[in-house]
């Protein structure tokens, strides 16, 4: 079927956030070691990237590297870090003339200094694109993001420039990470795997789940517009009734 023919252009997510899990199986169905999965998955990014631009989808948020990946081997680790610098400063030129916008969340501090320097760069080199927010969540778990705006919240109604009787959302929401960005509308998982895995737990609260069978690096415009065809059936209640 060709999902995309089928979609409402008037009712596109405006941020579409995705796990991209699966690399490592890819690699290894095909007897190969877990990086040339990764290696890979940067086409389904480009695919994503591509698809999103067509809609016109104004924010895109990937899971690129968790707080908890850092237990992997260490080879895996280490080598992963390289293919983001290379990844970065390679495609800087690629986002510019597609009008995309970086962004990063997570604690950058924790990457090694290349990788920190080569983010620094990009970002300002594509920092007055306006089509797309491309947002990379970098060394991030939602669980160290709410400990740590809770306590900068802290800190500031210690400081008095809180008070902690006006402490509300959107207070709170000021606080994370994501306080630019709207939340995300629709979340992708791929490789089959059920769960969140520590991702946006507080953004999501409203977001409707999408789950794809595929393995990341398999994943296309093709799937993408798929996750928006779905998406476009659910009826969101935000809490209401569908019939007001
Ligand atoms: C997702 O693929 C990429 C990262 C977490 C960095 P995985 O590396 O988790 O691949 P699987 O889930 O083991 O197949
Ligand atoms: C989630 O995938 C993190 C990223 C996609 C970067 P994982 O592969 O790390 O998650 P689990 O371990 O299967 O929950
Ligand atoms: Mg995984």
């Amino acid at each position: 079927m060709d999902f995309k023919e089928k979609i409402d252009y008037k009712k596109v997510p405006r941020h579409v956030a995705i796990i991209m899990d699966g690399n490592g199986r890819w690699a290894k169905s095909r007897g190969k070691e877990r990086i040339y999965g990764h290696e890979n998955g940067i086409n389904a990014v480009r695919e994503t990237l591509e698809a999103a631009g067509e809609l016109q989808i104004p924010y895109i948020t990937i899971f690129a590297f968790s707080t908890e990946n850092w237990n992997r081997p260490k080879k895996e680790v280490d080598t992963l870090m390289e293919l983001l610098v290379s990844v970065i400063r390679k495609e800087s030129q690629e986002l510019c003339k597609n009008g995309i916008k970086l962004h990063t969340i997570g604690d950058l501090m924790t990457l090694p200094e290349k990788c920190q320097k080569e983010l620094k760069e990009a970002l300002n080199i594509t920092k007055n694109n306006n089509k797309l927010n491309l947002i990379v969540a970098l060394s991030y778990s939602a669980r160290w993001e709410i400990v740590n705006a809770a306590k900068q919240l802290a800190k500031d109604v210690k400081e008095e420039k809180i008070k902690l009787e006006n402490i509300n959302n959107n207070i709170f929401e000021k606080y994370l990470t994501t306080s630019n960005f709207p939340d995300p509308d629709l979340l992708i998982r791929t490789s089959g795997e059920l769960r969140i895995s520590n991702f946006l737990l507080w953004q999501v609260a409203y977001s409707e789940f999408y789950f794809s069978p595929v393995l990341w690096p398999d994943f296309t415009k093709h799937d993408f517009f798929q996750a928006i065809f779905e998406y476009q059936k659910r009826d969101r209640r935000f809490g209401k009734t569908s019939d007001y």
